[in-house]
């Protein structure tokens, strides 16, 4: 029997994961499957249990668990531990090893497929919440140069910034700051909304990136309206998957077809 992998989430139904590890294991010839549970809210622990139960391999945790699963865990990577929130899970009887593969897949999608350099560079983070966590330790090692981020609730920004040595700010008093890269982390598309940035800090030439996927943000709009290069997050999501992949098999799928296969192109 192929051994079973799944996205655990909620809501789960418009996981692209199933068809991005389908692809992989179909180009590198594993034998596996991967499919989609949708935990209650109030229920992750015991999903968790009757999925392992039936003998599964791993999961990829999403929106709302990651924070879940970083405790669930009886053993954590280093960068797990640095980031405190999980999104691959593997299972060997009673040991499951907690793993985050979101920093490095951001950072990669940007280097590779955006074509973005990050050395040296200005950026700024919208978000403190546990996608902006996810990702923090991983940009710092890619060697960004300087870092603020910018949240809603200040207190939690603050926090974030503390940990890692770099500046907190509201959105307000970003006016007149200059940014190579400005990245969104925040949950706002999810609403149709666009984090509150004063205009000027979007500046024509440098880069806009939401994490979210599927299409224009509110604040990727605002952005190429002022003459920003702009990206959503559907690279991140492929080089992200790739990482799990790897993670799981000990083999590094090709990410570039799965990619333009996503776009369309
Ligand atoms: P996630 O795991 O997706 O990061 P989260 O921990 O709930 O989810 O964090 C959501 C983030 O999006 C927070 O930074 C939140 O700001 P607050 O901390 O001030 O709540 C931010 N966010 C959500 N909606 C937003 C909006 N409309 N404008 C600006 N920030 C928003």
């Amino acid at each position: 029997m192929a051994d079973r992998y799944a996205v655990i989430g909620n809501p789960v139904a418009h996981s692209k994961s199933p068809q991005i590890h389908a692809e992989f294991a179909r180009a590198t010839g594993e034998q596996l499957e991967y499919g989609r549970i949708e935990a209650p809210l109030e229920g992750f622990e015991h999903t968790l249990a009757q999925f392992r139960d039936a003998g599964g391999k791993g999961l990829n945790v999403t929106v709302p668990f990651k924070e879940a699963a970083f405790r669930y865990c009886s053993e954590l990577s280093a960068r797990a531990r640095a980031a405190q929130v999980v999104n691959t899970l593997v299972f060997s009887g009673a040991r499951v090893f907690g793993d985050t593969t979101d920093g490095v897949g951001l950072v990669r999608d940007l280097e590779r497929n955006v074509g973005e350099t990050l050395a040296a560079k200005a950026l700024l983070l919208m978000g403190a919440g546990g996608a902006a966590r996810g990702v923090l330790p991983a940009l710092l090692e890619a060697g960004v140069g300087r870092v603020v981020i910018a949240n809603r609730t200040l207190a939690r920004a603050e926090t974030l910034a503390q940990r890692y040595g770099v500046i907190a700010c509201a959105y307000g008093a970003l006016e007149g700051h200059a940014f190579d890269i400005v990245i969104n982390a925040t949950s706002a598309g999810l609403a149709n909304e666009a984090p509150p940035l004063p205009a000027s800090v979007l500046r024509p030439g440098a880069l806009a990136y939401d994490m979210l996927y599927g299409g224009d943000t509110p604040f990727l709009a605002t952005a190429r309206n002022a003459g920003m290069r702009t990206s959503d997050g559907l690279g991140m999501l492929v080089e992200q998957a790739a990482e799990s992949f790897f993670v799981w098999r000990g083999v590094r799928p090709e990410t570039r077809p799965v990619l333009e296969y996503l776009r369309g192109r």
